[in-house]
């Protein structure tokens, strides 16, 4: 493999053990992809730092690099843990599961790692520009960066994140380059207006090419505002292993002989009815990904004077970046006030939120609605946004 200087340094030791460690990780992924290089990066995200998902070899792994002085070399963010380090209370977070976490975050801090605790960095000061290098991990930030924002990164994991923001480098591999394309093309004829709408046609495009890097082409002119394509990144990461999508807007070059499959509106209903309200709802999330400042104040819009069911919990949630601006113009109350609660740093499929047999999920997001399913006892359901926060109010 072509090392530069530096990354010979790196791998002598001279920046340290977990430097080193790190760098060798790295390698070995761009040796799996059967590249001979690496590449610089401005930035990483971290994703694997709730307990509930990374457990004691987890904790351990990460207080290893920290107490042996690892140091990020790159602005780096950190994905949610499990629970509102505020509000720990409503994620039925024991003293163990408390105290580990804490534990994690620290350990990540002391690395250098920003407490973000959000999955959408780019709407705080983690933004890459178009054109930049990065190493992030958290499958809808990989694809909504790579798609939305014209940024280059692999889909890393959290520890291959981790490694790259202390080494400051990443595998260069096709994902970085210009011969990243699209490899199948996904006409859509299904209507798609709400955010779970976008959500759920992304986890149906995902379905439908799992191994590939879909063009989207939508019927008519039709501009898709950024919170839609983070909730269609959300869908299409969870059902699938692309880090990327295409739009026919931008300015690819001719393609030719790209397989091509139809998405109707029927394809979209079948999901949907799999994941039909049967019962009322007990436990109402929104918020995956975690809401931009606009979307809690549409929530909070709906909530205002208003007040949601006492059998119900109604979670919004968001990142702290954007709990804090909400705060200040007064958003946080319109919510508290209805008896919702509007929640930073997790969300509920990395929360250790116990949820059984009795409790019905009513969700707007397919990501959620997925992973809620084979990670609970709990119905599932699938909502628009607007279905959800009604089921929630009082009449
Ligand atoms: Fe974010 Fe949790 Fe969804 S990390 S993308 S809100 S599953």
């Amino acid at each position: 493999m072509r090392l530069s200087k530096t990354e010979e340094m790196m791998l002598e030791g001279r920046y340290g053990e977990a430097c080193r460690r790190s760098l060798e990780l790295i390698m070995a992924i761009a040796e799996s992809y059967g590249c001979g290089e690496l590449i610089k990066i401005k930035s990483a995200h971290v994703s694997g730092v709730s307990y509930k998902n990374i457990g004691d070899a987890g904790l351990e792994y990460i207080k290893d690099l920290a107490e042996g002085g690892a140091k990020v070399r790159v602005r780096t963010t950190m994905n949610p843990c499990g629970f509102d380090l505020d509000k720990p209370w409503l994620f039925g977070v024991d003293e163990t599961f408390f105290e580990k976490q804490l534990e994690i975050i620290r350990s990540l801090e002391t690395m250098g790692v920003q407490p973000s605790l959000t999955c959408t960095p780019y709407y705080s000061d983690n933004k890459p520009r178009r054109g930049d290098h990065i190493a992030w991990a958290e499958s809808s930030a990989v694809i909504y960066a790579n798609s939305v924002i014209g940024a280059y990164t692999n889909r890393e994991s959290g520890p291959s994140a981790l490694a790259a923001a202390i080494t400051g480098r990443a595998a260069l591999t096709k994902d970085h380059t210009d011969e990243r394309g699209p490899s199948i093309e996904v006409e859509v004829l299904a209507k798609v207006s709400d955010y779970s709408d976008w959500g759920l046609l992304g986890f149906v495009v995902g379905k439908l090419a799992p191994d590939g890097a879909p063009l989207i082409m939508l019927k008519g002119k039709v501009r898709v505002a950024g919170d839609k394509l983070k909730c269609f990144s959300a869908g299409l990461g969870a059902s699938s292993t692309t880090s990327i999508f295409w739009t026919a807007e931008q300015g690819l070059r001719e393609l030719r002989d790209l397989k091509r499959v139809v998405v109707t509106d029927k394809d979209l209903r079948e999901v949907r009815d799999g994941w039909a309200l049967t019962r009322r709802p007990t436990v109402i999330f929104i918020g995956c990904p975690h809401c931009s400042l606009s979307e809690v104040k549409e929530v909070a819009e709906r909530l205002k004077g208003r007040r949601i069911r006492e059998d119900v919990t109604l979670l919004i949630s968001t990142s702290r970046n954007v709990y804090r601006k909400a705060s200040e113009l007064g958003l946080l109350e319109v919510v508290e006030r209805s008896g919702a609660h509007l929640v930073k740093d997790t969300c509920l499929v990395v929360s250790p939120m116990k949820l059984s047999r009795n409790d019905v999920v009513l969700t707007d997001s397919a990501k959620t609605a997925y992973y809620a399913e084979t990670m609970t006892n709990a119905t599932i359901a699938l909502g628009d946004r607007r279905a959800c926060l009604e089921e929630a109010l009082e009449v």
